[in-house]
This record gives structure tokens, C-alpha cells and sequence, in this order.
């Protein structure tokens, strides 16, 4: 099977299913609101969907816990369901990449259920298991913590033994080492990609492998044990396997979400000689503006261009990179790296665009980005419905942390929580955005009577109009695909501005992130030449010319 490496020249969409279309009113999106939408999808221009997990769950993490890999979730629909969406989407020449989570299942798979009887079990051996330490073996094997807070192991009174749980205590971890799971997991790939997908987007991949003996970590107020799991001794040898055994007999793409990818593990992932991944998600852009990825800090543009920079040398040639600003663990793009945007909401929205999407990698858009949707107005905590909100809350609550520990937390949760990005999606005006006609299960942005896709679709020079015209220009452009990347003035705290260059034609952007005047003076190799104009968020261009360019002016000439 010829791999043609399609995703190069892609335009892909992020679904979070629960979010995005609700066909039956019970408030949760579902596969058939999906399937009512591909036009809308197939207009926009993109040629992917990456979809959130849409199998059985008991939703502990709202998907990312599996009951049943080869099923769909019941609030979401059938696999006949499936199979129409799927074939709506070829129709309309849009391929389709789903979310595997083979990292860990839900404690209610059917696996889980087993392994958990007795030591002997045959599935036992699926999961991570220690004894405890003390005397009574009641402690925590080792200071390792759950990505959503406390230790990361659970007490299981049938085996006398701890499981290992990187996520919640409802996403036991799966034992990788254990070639029957490897096989499991192949067939799951396997059986998805017979039926019809174009590949995966590979949930937290990075941790699959743990080091042996599982030795504690440093101390780390956060998260304890990254460096024991994060690229563990045999990562690279089970993708291997898992691309020789299945996916390089299919024309499918991967893309590997990598907490602690860097440029040169980025590279290990994806240089194509290698036959491990296509694609990697790195994380350091948009943990720019947090402290340990955990805490908000002021957004500082200077860092974010450096490290933009970085993965556009670093994987170039060799490895294959992503570019994303928005997912469903992440806020809002607006306002985060626009600061307040006061009443320029879509040259704000316009300019992220131009900034992040002439750069050289496979683009993803999360839905309601190309609305430029926003963070949503949280007042207090119990308007929160993630699970790694409700367990700060929870901890709180049980030792009874001194009384301002609930106001910082709710601070924190404004500017960081991943409920920002997974409040519905506002298709219209009517009551509910047009998400559901139920009640929805997470709140709707009160800004949907101006920000949805009806008043925009119905607007030459709304956001979603740029969007769709970006996609178009972007597609098949080799300049973008290909050419190399030099930036102009990196310690500029206001501008981004770099230049493609392909076989002798350039593409140069100039993308002021505040919201404010600022003198720009052009770089000696532009001045006076014919630029034509092909992207801007403002219409009057004084060519390429020292000017000041006007809050979040941004602009993409051709020479
Ligand atoms: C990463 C996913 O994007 C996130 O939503 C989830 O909570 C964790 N992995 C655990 O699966």
C-alpha cells in the first residue's frame, strides 16, 4: 500500500462530539448532529475530521475512559450511525481520523473487570499492578500522581494490590509491555481502519511505556513521575510495531498527542524512516503562558515566536509537525493570546489565524475557532463540569484548605479550564445557539446571538469567512507545504513576522498580537517590491512599506 501522506496537505477539524450537535434534544452532541453538519464542514473547506472519542464509556472523562472499544458510545449513537457519518464524510472528499486511547481503558471494560478477580485472572496481566509498601502493604507503591491530581494508584481488596492510574481512578493504565495488550490494541486500529477511517490521533502516546521497577520521581507539586513514563525504554519499539504490523498497510495518517515532545523526541516520533508516527502534538506553544503547564502566567509573544521557530527548523525535512492554538483541553484562543480584544473580536480572531496557519506542519481548527468562539464568563466553581475541576474542588472541600484556597482555584480555573473549549457549539441564535433543543450539559457562551455560524456564514467579513478563504488559499499552496522559515525581528513583543520561501516564490506575514498601534518598519529585502496582497484583516494595504500597523493588523503578501 502506497502511503501518499495526505495529512501534508490537509485542513483538519477537531469534533468534541458532546459539544457539537445535538440530533435527539438530550442536551449531548451526538454522531447524527454530526451527520447533519457535513455540509457545513465540506463548506468550510476542510478535508478532515479528527473526531474526540466517540466509543462506550461511562464518561468519567468524557470519552477518554473506553468500556468498549468497537462501539459507540449510547449518548452518541450506533455503529450504523457511524457508518453514515463516515461515508458522508468521503462523499464529500473529507476524511475522517479517530482518537485512540490505548493508554488506558475505563475500570468498567471488560478487561478491567477481569484483571481485577484475582492475581491469576488472564487479564490480570493487562494493567499495572504493585503491592503495597509498610508493614500492612497499605502504601501508595511510589510517589507517582495522577495527571488530574493525587496519588496514581488505587487499592484493589480482591488482589490485595494497587493499580496504576495515570488519569482518574476510571482509567486504570494498560500494561504495555504485555504483548497480548499490544495485540489487542493493534486489532482495535485494525478493526476501525477496515471500517473506514483514515487514521488516529493517539491519546497521551508518550506515556505508554513505564520504566522498569517504576522508581518515584522528583519532587514536583504537580505532577510527580513524568520522567519514569514520558518516552519510557520501549516507546519506540511498540510504534514500531504497531506501524509495521497495521498502519503502514493503510494509506491512514497518525498524530500523537506528546506531553513532554520536544523537537528532537519530536523527531524520533515522526522521521518518516524511522516507521513509528506521521505526526506529533507538542505542547511547549501552548504551555507558553502557564506555569509547570499548570498555573496561568502573563503570555509573552517573544517565548511563543522562539519556540515556533524552533519546530519550524527542528522537524523540517525530517519530521512533520502540527499546528494547532485550539483543542478540547485547552481555553480559548481569544482571549488568551490576544489579551482583551475590546471591539476588535474579528481582526483579533483574524490575525491567530494568518499568524499560526502559513507555518509549515498539518493545521487543525477546533471547532468554533473559525467563529472565533471564546472563554466562557465562569462565576463560580460549580459552573465547572471537568473532572479534573471537580477533583481540585473535592480535595478542597475534604480537608477544608484554608477559606481563599476556593477563590484562587476559581482564578486559576477562569484563565485555564478545559471547559472553556468544550462549552456547545453556537450554530445560530435561537435558544441554546442551536446546539440542542434539550437542556445542554455544559453551558452556553452568552455571547452566541453574536458570535454564531448563521450570522457569519450570512457575512462576507466574518471570521468564518476568512477562515474559509485561508483553507482554500492554503491548500495545495507548496509554498506552505514546503518552503523554509526565517522570522524577522524575534524579540518584537508585538509582531510576529516571518517569511516562506519556495523554488524563488515567497510568502512574507506581518501579524501585530496587540491591541494597539505599532511602527513597523519593513525588512530592507521587501521594501518596494510587488506584493500581492493575499490574506489581511483590514482592507486598506499600503503595500510593502515602513507603517503603523493598526491593533491586531495582519497581513500575507505573495512575492
Ligand atoms: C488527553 C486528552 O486530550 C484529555 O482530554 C484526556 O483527559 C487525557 N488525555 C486522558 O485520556
Amino acid at each position: 500500500m502506497e502511503r501518499t501522506r495526505w495529512y501534508k496537505d490537509a485542513f483538519i477539524y477537531q469534533i468534541y462530539p458532546r459539544s457539537f450537535c445535538d440530533s435527539n434534544g438530550d442536551g449531548i452532541g451526538d454522531l447524527r448532529g454530526i451527520i447533519s453538519k457535513l455540509d457545513y464542514l465540506k463548506e468550510l473547506g476542510i478535508t478532515c475530521v479528527w473526531l474526540s472519542p466517540c466509543y462506550k464509556s461511562p464518561n468519567d472523562d468524557n470519552g477518554y475512559d473506553i468500556s468498549n472499544y468497537r462501539d459507540i458510545m449510547d449518548e452518541f449513537g450506533t455503529l450504523e450511525d457511524w457508518d453514515e457519518m463516515v461515508k458522508g464524510m468521503h462523499d464529500r472528499g473529507i476524511k475522517l481520523v479517530m482518537d485512540l486511547v490505548s493508554n488506558h481503558t475505563s475500570d468498567e471494560h471488560f478487561w478491567f473487570q477481569e484483571a481485577k478477580k484475582s492475581r491469576d485472572n488472564p487479564y490480570h496481566d493487562y494493567y499495572i499492578w504493585r503491592e503495597g509498601k509498610g508493614k500492612n502493604k497499605k502504601k501508595v507503591p511510589n510517589n507517582w500522581t495522577s495527571r488530574f491530581g493525587g496519588t496514581a494508584w488505587e487499592y484493589n481488596e480482591a488482589t490485595d494490590e494497587f493499580y496504576l492510574h495515570l488519569f482518574t481512578r476510571k482509567q486504570p493504565d494498560l500494561n504495555w509491555d504485555n504483548p497480548k495488550v499490544r495485540k489487542e490494541i493493534q486489532d482495535i486500529v485494525k478493526y476501525w481502519l477496515d471500517r473506514g477511517c483514515d487514521g488516529f490521533r493517539c491519546d497521551v502516546i508518550t506515556y505508554i511505556s513505564k520504566e522498569e521497577g517504576l522508581p518515584n520521581g522528583k519532587f514536583n507539586p504537580f505532577a510527580c513521575g513524568d520522567e519514569h513514563f514520558t518516552h519510557g525504554p520501549h516507546i519506540h519499539e511498540y510504534l514500531h510495531e504497531l506501524n509495521v504490523k497495521v498502519l503502514s498497510n493503510y494509506d491512514c495518517m497518525t498524530v500523537g498527542e506528546g506531553p513532554g515532545v520536544n523537537v528532537d523526541t519530536g523527531l524520533l516520533y515522526t522521521d518518516e524512516s524511522r516507521r513509528e508516527l506521521d505526526t506529533v502534538f507538542s505542547f511547549e506553544h501552548v504551555e507558553v503562558d502557564t506555569i509547570m503547564q499548570a498555573l496561568p502566567k502573563k503570555f509573552n509573544l517573544a517565548k511563543l515566536k522562539r519556540i515556533f521557530e524552533k519546530y519550524q527548523h527542528g522537524l523540517r525535512g525530517k519530521g512533520w509537525n502540527s499546528l494547532f492554538f485550539e483543542n478540547h483541553d485547552q481555553p480559548r484562543s481569544l482571549p488568551r493570546f490576544t489579551g482583551d480584544y475590546g471591539d476588535k473580536h474579528d481582526e483579533a480572531a483574524k490575525m491567530l489565524a494568518m499568524a499560526l496557519y502559513m507555518m509549515q506542519g498539518t493545521p487543525y481548527v477546533y471547532e468554533g475557532q473559525e467563529l472565533g468562539m471564546t472563554n466562557y464568563p465562569f462565576k463560580s466553581l460549580d459552573e465547572f463540569e471537568d473532572v479534573l475541576v471537580r477533583y481540585v474542588i473535592d480535595v478542597i472541600d475534604k480537608i477544608k484548605v484554608i477559606p481563599w484556597a476556593k477563590k484562587v482555584a476559581l482564578k486559576v480555573f477562569q484563565k485555564r479550564a478545559r471547559d472553556h473549549g468544550r462549552t456547545p457549539m453556537q450554530w445560530d441564535d435561537s435558544e441554546n445557539a442551536g446546539f440542542t433543543v434539550g437542556k445542554p450539559w455544559l453551558a452556553v457562551n452568552p455571547n452566541y446571538k453574536e458570535i454564531n455560524a448563521k450570522k457569519e456564514m450570512a457575512d462576507e467579513n466574518s471570521v468564518w469567512h476568512f477562515y474559509k478563504k485561508l483553507i482554500a488559499y492554503r491548500l495545495g499552496n507548496p509554498i506552505i507545504i514546503n518552503g523554509n522559515f526565517r522570522q524577522y525581528y524575534p524579540s518584537s513583543k508585538d509582531v510576529f513576522c516571518y517569511e516562506r520561501e519556495y523554488e524563488g516564490k515567497k510568502l512574507f506575514v506581518i501579524a501585530n498580537f496587540k491591541n494597539k498601534y505599532v511602527p513597523f518598519r519593513m525588512p530592507k529585502e521587501f521594501v518596494g517590491k510587488q506584493g500581492k496582497v493575499v490574506l489581511q484583516n483590514y482592507a486598506d494595504d499600503p503595500g510593502l512599506c515602513d507603517r503603523i500597523l493598526k491593533p491586531y493588523e495582519a497581513v500575507v503578501y505573495e512575492l
